[in-house]
């Protein structure tokens, strides 16, 4: 079964078509991340404005280069392309407008299934992919059940998936993301957004200068705490209080505490959910999980704690939003509903799957 997914919740605009839920025939995103480093952050408008400009060159983009010198993208949505996926929340109303409209758009005049897609849950399908590096583990497909820790600008989930249809929410953050924790701390330290990636490369060249660093500065807010919840807006605070008593501070080793913090605080929550479930997979996902440091400390954790987890994380392209993992999820989870159905929510919950 070949699905063309559609995803726009943010600021990327994303299509892939995708064979079975695993193979990847084309990974097209456009971002507008480029508009977004001069104001530090999201301006939604202009994000929407884009994706107006962007969603159908994406898409036809994403035809040609899964079936290359066939036919036309028109003819190849006609006849390669069993279904349609759609990320339809959450995410930023313009942006979701703008895919979902598209979506329906092209289910209705082509007469193509329309499935629509959860963001949040659908991260997590970037580990069905075969280009993963899962294949350095002994399998490839994640078994269930399952330990799913999402990480991402908007999210920090902790789930317990049963099956594709069957998740348990364990806990979540009760202000800040963990990819917002990243985000505004960059800021914080005049480093550019995506304050990821920023705070990902200063720590890096932290750890080539320091050899075995303590990295204890920081709070490990709720580390210790019996629920399986997270907080990172104290993690803010802290570094702000910290610059201001010591100006002159090195910005790479504050990197390199700030990563460690968050890291940590989401690997003991996930260890500790592994414990007491025992499951077969433990999978990481969500773009926060495109960072080194996070997915080789909870590669290694979960060796020593529990050989016999197996430990998945995407491929990094696949952490940062994209279509793939839309895809993916339609294709084990294939719920149609008619176009006229659908709507965008950007208030789309994990417990609305
Ligand atoms: O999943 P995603 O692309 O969008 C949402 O659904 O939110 O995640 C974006 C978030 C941003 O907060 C960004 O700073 C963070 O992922 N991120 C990273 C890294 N790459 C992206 N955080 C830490 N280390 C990275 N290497
Ligand atoms: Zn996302």
């Amino acid at each position: 079964m070949i699905i063309l997914g559609i995803e726009t919740s943010c600021d990327e605009t994303a299509a892939a078509v995708v064979e079975n839920g695993t193979k990847i025939l084309s990974n097209v995103v456009a971002s507008s991340s480029e508009l977004h480093i001069k104001t530090g952050g999201i301006v939604p408008e202009e994000a929407a404005r884009k994706q107006v400009e962007y969603i159908i060159p994406v898409i036809q983009e994403a035809l040609i280069k899964a079936f290359p010198s066939q036919s036309t993208s028109h003819q190849l949505l006609a006849t390669k392309i069993d279904a349609i996926a759609i990320n339809y929340g959450p995410g930023l109303i313009g942006s979701l407008l703008v895919g979902v409209e598209t979506a329906k758009t092209l289910s209705f005049i082509f007469d193509k299934p329309l499935i629509p897609v959860n963001h949040i849950i659908a991260h997590t399908y970037g580990n069905f992919i075969k280009s993963s590096p899962n294949k350095i583990y002994k399998k490839y497909l994640p078994e269930f059940p399952a330990i799913d820790l999402t990480v991402s600008g908007g999210h920090t989930e902790l789930l317990l998936m049963r099956n594709h249809n069957n998740f348990k929410f364990l806990g979540g953050t009760r202000d800040d993301a963990a990819g917002e924790a990243f985000d505004k701390i960059a800021r914080i330290l005049g480093l550019p957004y995506p304050g990821g990636p920023s705070i990902s490369k200063k720590a890096d060249k932290y750890f080539e200068k320091v050899e075995n660093p303590k990295l204890i500065l920081f709070p490990r807010p709720m580390i210790d705490s019996k629920n399986y919840d997270f907080s990172f807006s104290g993690l803010k605070t802290a570094v702000k209080n910290y610059l201001k008593k010591n100006p002159k501070q090195d910005i790479e080793e504050i990197a390199s505490e700030v990563q460690e913090a968050i890291a940590d605080s989401l690997i003991e929550k996930t260890v500790k959910a592994c414990g007491e479930f025992n499951p077969k997979s433990l999978l990481l996902s969500g773009g926060v999980a495109a960072n080194k440091r996070l997915r080789s400390k909870l590669q290694e954790r979960n060796k020593i704690e529990n050989p016999s987890i197996v430990f998945h994380v995407p491929d990094t392209k696949l952490c940062t939003d994209n279509a793939v993992f839309i895809s993916s999820r339609a294709f084990f989870n294939q719920k149609h509903i008619p176009w006229k159905k659908l709507e965008a929510n950007p208030q789309l919950n994990i417990r609305d799957l």
